[in-house]
């Protein structure tokens, strides 16, 4: 049986969901915002663990939510963004997420998350989500105050879940994520919900591009029956 690490956002919750608190402050602003959001909080990640300048994943959200308000001229004020930051907080889930984790556990596989997201919030997040009680654990990189892609988070999921490094799964609807992890020799599953995603070209490839966490609980299923 295999140790799977789910990633979070993106993943098992969807932070493009912002768009529908969004829309009631910015119209048909909110879109383009949601997306430039994210990207900006990924890009405060990447940037911090280059600097070695640490900040906790929640601080990168909200400077990132400052940082988009002031790009795209947007009018909030503190309050609103107070509010979105909560909603952040409680972001919905895939509706594939909760079924297909308790169907690979039943399975007998070891199931986490993993992500940059701090631990607390991220076990809050997931609770509120439905999914934490099927969860075998919730591991933060905070643990080791740096970001995914740094290989040293990919190890630490390994060792966290008590596995071979190439017997360790990522399952990420974030490609840099799932490369980040196959260039350490973890085994990792690419989740293309939107069919327009595009993967890096850097002729480093997932082993399994699934379209959802469904598709993805069918392939460990037949991988392990072809294998007993
Ligand atoms: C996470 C970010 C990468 O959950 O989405 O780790």
């Amino acid at each position: 049986m295999a140790a799977i690490g789910f990633d979070v956002y993106g993943t098992l919750v969807d932070p493009l969901d912002m768009e529908r608190h969004l829309r009631a402050l910015l119209g048909g602003q909110a879109g383009p915002f949601a997306a430039r959001w994210r990207e900006k909080q990924l890009e405060y990640t990447f940037r911090r663990g280059l600097m070695r300048n640490y900040l906790p994943f929640d601080r990168c959200t909200a400077q990132a939510l400052r940082a988009t308000i002031r790009a795209l001229g947007a009018e909030m004020s503190e309050a609103d963004q107070a509010r979105l930051l909560a909603q952040y907080r409680e972001l919905p889930p895939f509706p594939d997420a909760l079924p297909s984790i308790a169907r690979l556990k039943a399975a007998g596989h070891t199931v986490v998350a993993f992500s940059n997201g701090v631990e607390a919030t991220v076990r809050a997040l997931l609770d509120h989500a439905g999914i934490l009680p099927v969860l075998d654990g919730v591991i933060s990189v905070d643990d080791l105050r740096t970001f995914k892609p740094d290989p040293a988070v990919y190890i630490y999921l390994a060792r966290r879940v008590n596995q071979p490094i190439a017997e360790t799964w990522l399952v990420s609807g974030n490609p840099f994520d799932v490369i980040g992890a196959k260039t350490v020799g973890l085994r990792a599953a690419w989740v293309r919900r939107n069919p327009d995603a595009v993967f890096d070209p850097w002729g480093i490839e997932p082993d399994c591009v699934v379209t959802n966490l469904d598709a993805f609980a069918d392939q460990m299923a037949a991988d392990f029956d072809m294998s007993t």
